[in-house]
């Protein structure tokens, strides 16, 4: 898969893309990720990529043509899945990250400033929001969601590691974990975990997601219920 990131700040990436899974999907080249400074495709003599609003009123405005430019640069363009990124988009959602991991090529916008001059909305295919809350640019949320995504391509994580079994991947939310010791401060390992029964650990392990999952989330309870209908 290749993923090209349209950013004003490329170097905000580098600590992210070099440790750890992301280092080595892209080393065992499962991944791709090439980082386009759309700043340097301003046709204005100061490379100003961003301009005060029509119609008045506080902030800068990201302009349409530096943006345009540097997308219509990227080879095969056109074919690619271009997601722009805004706290207005679509909750970006774990069913997301699964689907766009079968893509073959994925174009991410971060913006910045106080928003996007309308036309740039029109060369992307989907608006995403990591949630409800402002980030100061599209960064941020373009690592979490290159990050979602990558981690379920087959090969990124091992089989030891596998990710079916994530939060949400069923609607529910996962079960609690334990590792040694079997006791700590007075505080026991639930007997079962130690009991070598493989049939009622993952008996315990359900009840234990769905009780979790109906305590904390009832938007997902809802819907694992009704998946179960
Ligand atoms: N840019 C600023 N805030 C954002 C958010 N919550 N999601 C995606 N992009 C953003």
């Amino acid at each position: 898969m290749r993923i090209d990131i349209l950013t004003l700040f490329p170097k905000m990436f580098e600590g992210y893309l070099s440790e750890s899974i992301m280092a080595r999907a892209i080393k065992n080249e499962l991944v791709e990720v090439n980082l386009i400074d759309f700043r340097e495709f301003s046709k204005s003599k100061h490379k100003k990529v961003d301009d005060s609003p029509y119609g008045g009123g506080a902030g800068m405005v990201l302009g349409v043509q530096s943006v345009y430019d540097a997308l219509v640069s990227i080879p095969g363009y056109e074919k690619a899945n271009k997601i722009l990124l805004t706290p207005q988009g679509k909750r970006f959602e774990q069913l997301m990250a699964y689907r766009l991991s079968n893509q073959p090529h994925i174009i991410i916008l971060c913006g910045h400033y106080e928003g996007y001059d309308e036309r740039i909305r029109d060369l992307f295919d989907c608006e995403a929001s990591i949630g409800d809350f402002v980030l100061t640019g599209g960064e941020i949320a373009a690592m979490a969601i290159v990050d979602a995504i990558t981690r379920v391509i087959p090969g990124v994580i091992g089989k030891d590691e596998s990710h079916l079994n994530d939060s949400f991947s069923n609607n529910l939310l996962e079960y609690p974990h334990y590792t040694r010791p079997s006791e700590f401060m007075g505080k026991k390992v639930p007997e079962i975990l130690l009991s070598g029964n493989h049939k009622l650990i993952k008996e315990w392990r359900l009840n234990q997601s769905i009780k979790r999952t109906k305590e904390r989330r009832k938007d997902l309870y809802i819907k694992y219920m009704k998946e179960q209908e």
